[in-house]
C-alpha cells in the first residue's frame, strides 16, 4: 500500500491503524478481487473514496473510512472451489458484518451500510448517506479496478510482444 494512502486513512480515521496494522485484516490480500486486484487493494480504494466523499459532504469520515476498509472482509476465496452455501454476493457482506464487528466493533449505522453495500444484488436497500455512498463508491472503485488492470496486462502483453518480436514494434 502506498505510504500516502495510510498516512491519510490514519489521519481522518484513527481505528484504520489498528485494522491495517492487523495481520488477520491483511490477509485479504490474498483473496481476489475484480480479475486483476485483491480485496486488500480494492478495500483501501473504497475506504480512500469514502473519505473523499465524506470530506466534501460533511459526512462522518472515520465511519465512512472504516466502513470502506470492511465491507468486504470476508477471506472465502470465490475463484476457488469452496463448501460455502449460498451465493458470495448474498453472503459475503454478512460475513463482513460478522468479521468485522468481531475484531474491529461496528455500530448499527455502519453495520448497515455494509450489508446493503451489493445493492441491488442484495435484499436490504440502502437507507442512509453512507450507506448510498459505499454502494455506488464499490461499484465505481470495481470498474476502475477492472479497467486499470486490463490496462496493465495489455502493457505487458504489448511489451513481451516486442521482446519477442521486434519487428512489430
Ligand atoms: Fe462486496
Ligand atoms: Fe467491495
Amino acid at each position: 500500500m502506498k505510504k500516502e494512502y495510510y498516512d491519510y486513512l490514519v489521519e481522518r480515521c484513527p481505528q484504520a491503524k489498528e485494522i491495517l496494522e492487523d495481520p488477520q485484516y491483511l490477509a485479504l490480500e490474498k483473496i481476489p478481487r475484480h480479475f486483476y486486484s485483491n480485496t486488500l487493494e480494492h478495500s483501501v480504494h473504497v475506504a480512500l473514496l469514502m473519505g473523499w466523499l465524506a470530506e466534501r459532504h460533511h459526512g462522518d469520515v472515520a465511519s465512512c473510512i472504516k466502513v470502506g476498509l470492511l465491507h468486504d472482509m470476508c477471506f472465502v476465496n470465490y475463484r476457488e472451489e469452496n463448501d460455502h452455501p449460498g451465493l458470495y454476493c448474498f453472503y459475503h457482506p454478512e460475513e463482513a458484518i460478522e468479521n468485522g464487528d468481531a475484531s474491529y466493533g461496528l455500530n448499527e449505522h455502519e453495520t448497515l451500510s455494509i450489508r446493503c453495500h451489493m445493492w441491488p444484488l442484495a435484499f436490504h436497500m440502502p437507507a442512509s448517506r453512507m450507506a448510498v455512498a459505499l454502494t455506488l463508491t464499490d461499484k465505481v472503485t470495481a470498474v476502475y479496478e477492472v479497467l486499470y488492470g486490463m490496462k496493465r496486462v495489455s502493457r505487458t502483453v504489448r511489451r513481451f510482444a516486442e521482446r519477442v518480436m521486434p519487428e512489430f514494434r
